[in-house]
């Protein structure tokens, strides 16, 4: 069978689909990278934001044309749009064969066969969680970076913030066994992976039980997992993400201060800065304590980048809520953002109020905080001019193959000259000379572009 993923959304996506290509080749699949070789199409889902539906909806459908050249294809569609709109789609697209849910994942070779087979659509949605220890295969399928590798530690999300359509299409919150995912990560280092990215809609509630509060602050399930992962030789960085906030217990703000192996970034969904506003998305803290736990996290830990997601526009999201939400982002100092336009998800309990604020608005202020992040973001590059900084080595620059790039723990991007026996995963030491908006500049890059 020649199978052809593409994959739409968030690095969970890029996860499950990795390691679909992984189950499908060990039973004797060929991956392939162009859809007119395929005899299998695979279309991984996502469902947070409209735009990012109708992208999945207009490629699937332009497929019509290799169903037309080969009647025995097979197209399906997987992951959190086929969970959320499955049926649908099938009734309305005449050569889309199946849709499999997020919680079915594993079941994509029988899904396959059945069609085969019974020559008839498949809709396979029932919620489950033997998804979650069935996806623990790797391939280099999709990974560009071979030194690195990405772990499931959670799935679904029990948290129902009033925009978010998460909830409903990746089903209840489950972890995995810790013994399951220290193995995988020691699988890992023994291919060569020296930077593990853990990842979960909350990866800090891991081993939480699904409870919705956090645990006591001198406990932190999560904590002691970093702390597992970073005993595994040959490991040489840890990333997580996403977090929710109100899960940073004193005891994970501990470990994280005395492992240097656990990157010096965060990314701290704030989602808003108004009080009010944060109140109606069922987030369940207020700007005050969201703060608070940057503050803890900043003076216990050291040098540390925070970056976030931001919604703008949230259904009445007045001037001075939006105000709000810039002086927090200022206060944080954040130099990297997500920052989305408010979209309704239907579903979600914030589809039944009015998106009352016009796109116009959600524009100029998405660009306001776009020029914010701009200027902190080259003040922050400034000022590491002049320092010597670890990097991990990534590769040839994808915007100039005559340099190589890298990243600092701080999650900076750094641009430096090769050198003999440099390779990926390496950590080496590079002088920073000059910034750039988004790039450090390590020595002797005369005329580097982007320089400021
Ligand atoms: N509209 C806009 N942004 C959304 N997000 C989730 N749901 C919506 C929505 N309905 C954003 C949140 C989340 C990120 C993954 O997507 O900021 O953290
Ligand atoms: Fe969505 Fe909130 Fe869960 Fe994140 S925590 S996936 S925003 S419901």
């Amino acid at each position: 069978m020649k199978l052809f993923i593409k994959t739409y959304g968030c690095q969970m996506n890029v996860r499950d689909s990795e390691a679909l290509a992984g189950l499908m080749t060990a039973a004797g699949a060929e991956l392939v990278n162009s859809e007119a070789e395929a005899d299998v199409m695979i279309f991984n889902t996502c469902s947070v934001r409209d735009q990012a539906e109708r992208k999945a909806i207009g490629k699937i459908t332009f497929m019509k044309k290799y169903k037309k050249l080969k009647p025995e294809l097979i197209i399906g569609v997987i992951g959190c749009m086929a969970q959320h709109r499955g049926q649908e789609l099938l009734e309305k697209i005449e050569h889309l064969d199946f849709a499999l849910g997020t919680g079915q994942l594993h079941r994509l070779e029988e899904v396959i066969e059945y069609v085969r087979k019974e020559r008839k659509k498949a809709a396979w949605l029932e919620e489950g969680s033997d998804v979650l220890e069935s996806m623990g295969m790797h391939s280099d399928f999709q990974n560009k970076r071979l030194h690195t590798g990405s772990i499931a530690i959670t799935r679904g999300c029990n948290r129902f913030c009033s925009y978010c359509i998460v909830p409903y299409v990746r089903g209840r919150e489950f972890s995995r066994q810790a013994e399951d995912i220290v193995a995988e990560a020691e699988m890992l280092a023994a291919k060569g992976v020296k930077e593990i990215m853990l990842l979960g809609q909350n990866v800090a509630a891991y081993g939480c039980g699904g409870n919705v509060n956090p645990p006591p602050e001198d406990e932190s399930p999560f904590g002691d997992l970093l702390q597992q992962i970073a005993r595994i030789d040959g490991i040489k960085r840890i990333r997580y993400t996403s977090p929710y906030p109100t899960f940073f217990t004193q005891k994970l703000i501990d470990i994280i201060a005395a492992e240097p192996k656990i990157c010096r970034n965060v990314h701290l969904p704030v989602q808003s800065g108004s009080a009010e506003v944060l109140a109606r998305m069922n987030r369940q803290y207020t700007p005050e304590r969201y703060l608070e736990i940057v503050q803890r996290l900043k003076s216990a830990v050291g040098e540390l980048t925070f970056s976030t997601d931001v919604i703008v526009g949230f259904p009445g999201e007045t001037d001075a809520d939006f105000a709000c939400t810039r002086d927090l982002m200022n206060e944080v100092g954040f130099d990297h953002a997500f920052i989305f336009k408010y979209s309704p998800r239907a579903g979600a309990k914030s589809a039944l109020w009015q998106d009352d604020v016009p796109q116009e608005v959600k524009e100029e202020r998405n660009q306001i905080l776009l020029a914010d992040l701009e200027k902190r973001s080259i003040a922050g590059n400034l000022a590491c001019v002049g320092r010597t900084l670890e990097v991990m080595v990534d590769g040839v620059s994808a915007r100039n193959p005559a340099r190589w790039s890298g990243r600092t723990s701080t999650a900076r991007t750094v641009v430096f000259k090769y050198k003999d026996g440099m390779r990926p995963g390496d950590l080496i030491q590079i002088p920073i000379e000059r910034a750039g908006r988004v790039t450090l500049f390590g020595p002797g890059l005369i005329g580097a572009d982007e320089e400021l």
